[in-house]
């Protein structure tokens, strides 16, 4: 990871940390340039799906325009290209989370699918009758319901670790609830719906002490905080390439090496075999036995270079920048009448949630909307979460590095006029 440091050294994104040079690196991103009803785009919605950077965007088409052709199949010089690029982009992210080898690095469609290969691999050859799984109060429905299923077929038991009323996690609880039955513990780094960051490094140690291993979904953690997969020390880590500014459609599952090797494939069908009779299948080496299919070789590719991208600017820049952002935005919602904030842990990153007193989530998102502002309404994937706070939905505004102040400012307006409209 480069520093701010060698950054400027570089001279690209001059920063005057924590103040990016921002306007600049939104010339990088040509949807900024669309209009929305004629109102310059506002986008808030990082937390469902980041913009693209033109350089993921060119990569994508050089790929279909000069190298397309399937990987590991053949011998000829554009399936030797393809093959090359989609390894190198694997380099790239083992480099990214810092996993020791690149052969723990799976390529999978989302992080959905990453905890379903998890679940359908580790959870069915470990979880039994009795036996336990650990998640928490403020998981993604993709990390619950590929558990309840598990849960379901084994007659295992689901356990949920609470929350308090600021949606951080209560680990006096946490340690309560681990036990000689759990099985594994898998948790979101950053909540996609309060903007929480977990302890993971803690929550990892306590779960190793009952020597249980620990899935991190890191779906929204990946594009805001440094992940250091072996100074965390997680079993399994999962994160999508579209919330990383990178191409939809392609998602990353990290396991550590001898836990990968020691289980079963997901899929079974091409590339994930060295040999097949009708007799026997003999499976092929990491990572490839959790390959079945021919992959996105061009949004594995894409994920590189917004890697590569990322990387330039530095994620401790963009860190220390969003967190200088999200701070202002807090300020400025917090003096709004009616206003209140769902999700206010002192350790947040990116999402800013909040209902307004009398109005309904989606009344504010399409008022917000016919400004030009693009923020989700709903319960954002988490309908527990909304169950504990007792709410339906919330509006939900997370920032990215390309953001800026004038543009919290314009949501801080529109937010007066929806007030306005439900006196
Ligand atoms: N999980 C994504 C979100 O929070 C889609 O919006």
């Amino acid at each position: 990871m480069r520093t701010g440091q060698q950054i400027i050294a570089s001279g690209r994104y001059q920063t005057l940390n924590p103040w990016l040079e921002v306007e600049k690196i939104r010339e990088d991103f040509p949807i900024f340039k669309e209009k929305i009803y004629g109102k310059p785009l506002v986008y808030l919605d990082n937390a469902a799906t980041t913009q693209k950077p033109q350089s993921v965007i060119d990569a994508t088409i050089h790929f279909y325009s000069r190298d397309n052709s399937n990987i590991h199949r053949g011998v000829h010089l554009l399936s030797q290209r393809a093959t090359e690029a989609y390894e190198h982009a694997r380099v790239k992210v083992q480099r990214f989370l810092n996993a020791a080898e690149s052969r723990e690095i799976i390529f999978v469609r989302s992080v959905t699918e990453a905890i379903n290969l998890v679940a359908q691999t580790y959870g069915r050859k470990h979880v039994e009758a009795g036996d336990e799984v650990l998640i928490s109060a403020m998981e993604h429905h993709s990390n619950i319901v590929p558990w309840q299923m598990l849960c379901e077929e084994k007659g295992a038991a689901l356990r949920v670790i609470p929350i308090n009323d600021d949606g951080e996690l209560l680990l006096e609880e946490y340690e309560k609830l681990l036990n000689s039955q759990t099985r594994l513990v898998a948790v979101v780094h950053l909540s996609n719906a309060l903007g929480t960051i977990n302890p993971v490094k803690e929550i990892i140690e306590m779960a190793h002490q009952w020597k249980v291993p620990v899935l991190v979904d890191g779906a929204q953690a990946a594009a805001h905080l440094e992940v250091d997969v072996q100074d965390l020390d997680c079993d399994f880590y999962a994160f999508s390439g579209h919330k990383l500014y990178g191409p939809t459609g392609v998602g990353i599952l990290y396991g550590k090496a001898d836990l990968l090797d020691s289980l079963p494939p997901y899929q079974g069908g091409g590339d994930m075999i060295r040999s097949v009779t009708f007799e026997k299948t003999i499976y092929n080496v990491l990572p490839y036995k959790f390959e079945a299919g021919t992959p996105n070789v061009a949004g594995g590719i894409g994920l590189g270079v917004a890697i590569d991208y990322v990387n330039e600017i530095g994620l401790s820049n963009i860190a220390a920048y969003e967190n200088e952002l999200l701070s202002y935005a807090t300020e400025q919602l917090c003096g709004i009448p009616r206003l209140r904030f769902i999700g206010t842990a002192h350790q947040k990153a990116s999402v800013l949630s909040f209902v307004i007193e009398g109005v309904h989530a989606h009344d504010v998102g399409t008022i917000l909307d016919q400004e030009g502002i693009a923020v989700r309404t709903g319960h954002h994937c988490a309908q527990p979460v909304m169950a504990r706070f007792q709410v339906p939905a919330t509006a939900r505004a997370s920032v990215a590095f390309y953001n800026t102040r004038d543009e919290i400012d314009v949501l801080v307006k529109a937010i007066h006029k929806v007030i306005e409209v439900f006196k």
